[in-house]
């Protein structure tokens, strides 16, 4: 049987990267990893989530492991819905959120009910692979912004959107403590994005895996506030699709996120959903809401989580500091698990990935996150600093500096 010629078309969007390949190596005992976003292991509260577990299937044993609502377990819509509304900007009902598995999975659904061929996408530029790897099938036709310390160069959105005020489907951004380069949108542009948004009524989704992991500074608000009150209301019911999970403040292997957004998309979501998967699995969803009905459990973890990640990052940025060539520059991430390394102009992450991995250090080469012709980002790389001991960050960060120093001289 030759299955290539029987896949659907958009399949052909899918490719096998040769980086993943190279990857699969990083799961070698003795690699230095700061290559998956992956939260530190030895700080997931094991023990809390034993009790839980212990706690739920004890009391509400046969509605945990029962079917349930697509929409998610009520009281855990209703506790993401109050703190959502806490800040005082938006009313947000639980009717407004639905529970999902992962906030990846909101990617594929928004992806499913919005995207036809050909719609153009504005996204940030590097922007999250995983949503490349969600919407590409679909084949939109993404438009590329630029991105500076402060995220997307709003001032240079404006243009694009007046120019064309109706072509645009879709934006897409992760406004806090962006994957890859870890950079944060300051909040004039938020502001001025959230009046953009409500201005043009062009729909926006708004990525938010890391915005709890603050190091500095206060919480910035989301665009979701932001565009409702450029409207002057407090309700969801404006054009910003917002994906929250509790993957980086809680675990990822309970795979709970959720999306809030008007009604209507809620609807069409949850009508696709039912089709994917039913629902998000019940017994993680009363687990996750049985440990976030302790009111100090999240806000004492999560202070946990930022005090050890930034140690972690200063301890990075300190490293490369020492270790790197000049030539290399870095983002300085003020929260979330990234930082992105730009290496001078012609040379290519990826081969430089081929000599780190012969000295047991691993990074995900950056051109996977770019929108553009073959290369784009071809010079850049994105490092993790959440999941690595400290000292095997000192470690990595110096025999990558060696790899770098070496490939410069040979270069020059
Ligand atoms: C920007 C962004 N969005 C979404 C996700 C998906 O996270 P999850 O499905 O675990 O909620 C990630 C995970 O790393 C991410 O970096």
């Amino acid at each position: 049987m030759n299955w290539d010629t029987q896949f659907a078309h958009r399949t052909a969007q899918m490719k096998r990267s040769t980086v993943r390949e190279i990857l699969k190596l990083t799961s070698q005992p003795d690699m230095i990893s700061f290559a998956g976003g992956l939260p530190a292991p030895e700080l997931f509260p094991v023990d809390r989530i034993r009790e839980a577990t212990d706690t739920v299937l004890h009391e509400r044993g046969r509605e945990a492991l029962q079917y349930s609502t697509t929409e998610g377990m009520a009281e855990l819509r209703g506790w993401i819905a109050e703190r959502m509304s806490a800040s005082g900007k938006l009313n947000v009902s639980p009717d407004n959120i639905l529970i999902l598995s992962g906030s990846q999975q909101a990617l594929d659904l928004c992806a499913r009910v919005l995207l036809d061929e050909g719609d153009r996408v504005i996204v940030e530029n590097p922007t999250y692979v995983g949503m490349l790897q969600a919407w590409k099938p679909y084949m939109p036709d993404f438009t590329a912004i630029p991105t500076d310390e402060n995220g997307m160069i709003i001032e240079a959105l404006e243009p694009v959107l007046a120019a064309e005020p109706d072509a645009f489907k879709l934006l897409y951004s992760i406004p806090s403590f962006q994957n890859p380069q870890g950079t944060t949108m300051s909040a004039n542009r938020r502001a001025h994005l959230g009046r953009l948004l409500a201005h043009y009524g062009l729909p926006m989704y708004e990525d938010d895996p890391y915005g709890d992991l603050v190091f500095e500074g206060e919480k910035m608000p989301t665009v979701l506030e932001l565009e409702a009150e450029a409207r002057g209301s407090r309700d969801i019911d404006g054009s910003v699709m917002y994906a929250g999970t509790f993957s980086k403040t809680l675990t990822p292997g309970l795979r709970v996120g959720w999306v809030a957004a008007a009604l209507p998309v809620i609807d069409k979501l949850v009508q696709v959903k039912q089709a994917t998967d039913l629902h998000t699995s019940t017994l993680s969803q009363f687990i996750t809401y049985e440990l976030l009905r302790d009111p100090q459990m999240l806000e004492t973890h999560v202070a946990t989580l930022r005090r050890v990640y930034r140690e972690r990052r200063d301890l990075m940025l300190a490293t490369l500091e020492e270790a790197f060539p000049e030539g290399v520059t870095w983002t300085r991430p003020t929260g979330g698990l990234f930082l992105m390394v730009t290496l001078p102009e012609g040379m290519d992450a990826v081969q430089v990935l081929q000599e780190a991995v012969k000295q047991k250090v691993a990074f995900v080469p950056g051109d996977g996150f770019y929108v553009g012709p073959e290369g784009t980002g071809a010079n850049t790389f994105r490092l993790n600093y959440s999941n690595a001991r400290p000292e095997r960050i000192v470690e990595g960060i110096r025999r990558l500096g060696s790899v770098l120093k070496e490939m410069m001289a040979a270069k020059a």
